[in-house]
């Protein structure tokens, strides 16, 4: 067969079928694609199968099936495994890797694809796999605008497909930097339930109206973006030496309800040290600065 006889058969191949390449193999038959599945345990493409998956036999099966391949599996390492052997099959074909791993990594996989004429997306989903399928589930992913705007449509199957540009890196960047993020509200999140635990407050009854303070709390970071990029923190939203007593109160009230006082402590000292750099009459997106110089900033 040459390079050219491939006899595609489907719109997308998926390879790795574990948590999360099951919800995205799923999510494209859902929406109606033509999928190739392949995994190493073939029982793990059974499901699918009966959903109206094609199983290959071989990863090379898998690749010559379809323009589009998406890989997810445990590590990097795993995808050059892989691919390696079957690299000229690339050719071509868009490869979206949605395997989780470094900057380093993804620029690497980027130029061996393009080495062998393919073109490359990494990729991170960024909503686990409950919600993969929704509209609301977030893909981040970049490289190949091409790649993107070619399999865009078929790509919003899976939720909502971000590209953040050319550069490979960037979607590792943001998986991490988002998934820190995501971590700094539930800890906060956890040290609340706990504190109004004290109070008899369930849980649930909490999350509800935690919910409903969300939307301020998005709602700054518009802002406090700008005030980043400017390196002008305006006081609109407290000082730094405000917000810093009111975190004196939390640490007092954990304390005596005899909490962890983790969280608490984290933002205060994060606070202080932005105080002791001239900020404390600052509004308090200035401690961006005191991380950014990793709390040596004037
Ligand atoms: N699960 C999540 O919620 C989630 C969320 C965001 C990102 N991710 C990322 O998605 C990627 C996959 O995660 P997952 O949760 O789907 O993992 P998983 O459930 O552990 O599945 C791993 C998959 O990799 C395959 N595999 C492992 N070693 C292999 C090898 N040497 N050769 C061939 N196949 C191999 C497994 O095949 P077998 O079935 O044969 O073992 C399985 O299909 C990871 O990078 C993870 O960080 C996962």
């Amino acid at each position: 067969m040459s390079e050219n006889e491939n006899h595609e058969q489907s719109t997308v191949s998926v390879i790795g079928l574990g948590q999360m390449g099951t919800r995205l193999a799923q999510a494209f038959l859902t929406a109606g694609y033509a999928t190739t599945v392949w995994n190493r345990s073939p029982a793990k493409a059974e499901a699918l199968a009966a959903q109206g998956a094609v199983r290959a036999a071989t990863v090379e099966e898998a690749v010559a099936a379809s323009p589009l391949v998406v890989v997810c599996l445990p590590d990097y390492a795993t995808v050059s495994g892989l691919l390696g052997p079957v690299a000229p099959r690339l050719r071509g074909r868009a490869l979206v890797n949605l395997t989780s791993g470094t900057p380093e990594e993804a620029a690497g996989m980027a130029g061996w694809a393009a080495g062998h004429g393919a073109d490359y997306l990494d990729g991170a989903a960024m909503s686990g796999t409950r919600l993969v399928g929704r509209p609301e589930a977030l893909f981040v992913l970049s490289g190949s605008p091409d790649a993107f705007a070619t399999h865009r449509t078929v790509l919003t199957s899976l939720g909502n497909p971000v590209h953040l540009g050319a550069d490979p890196a960037l979607a590792p960047v943001y998986d991490t930097a988002l998934f820190g993020m995501a971590w700094g509200a539930l800890a906060g999140f956890y040290h609340a339930v706990a504190l109004v635990g004290t109070a008899g407050v369930d849980p649930a009854a909490f999350a509800a109206v935690a919910t409903e303070h969300m939307p301020f709390v998005t709602s700054l970071m518009a802002d406090h973006s700008r005030q980043i990029e400017d390196g002008d923190f305006p006081d609109d939203d407290g000082t730094v030496d405000v917000h810093a007593a009111a975190m004196e109160h939390l640490l007092d009230a954990s304390r005596a309800g005899g909490l962890g006082t983790d969280v608490p402590e984290l933002v205060r000292n994060l606070l202080r040290r932005t105080a002791a750099t001239g900020h404390g009459s600052s509004g308090i997106a200035s401690v961006a600065g005191t991380i950014t110089k990793g709390g040596r900033n004037a």
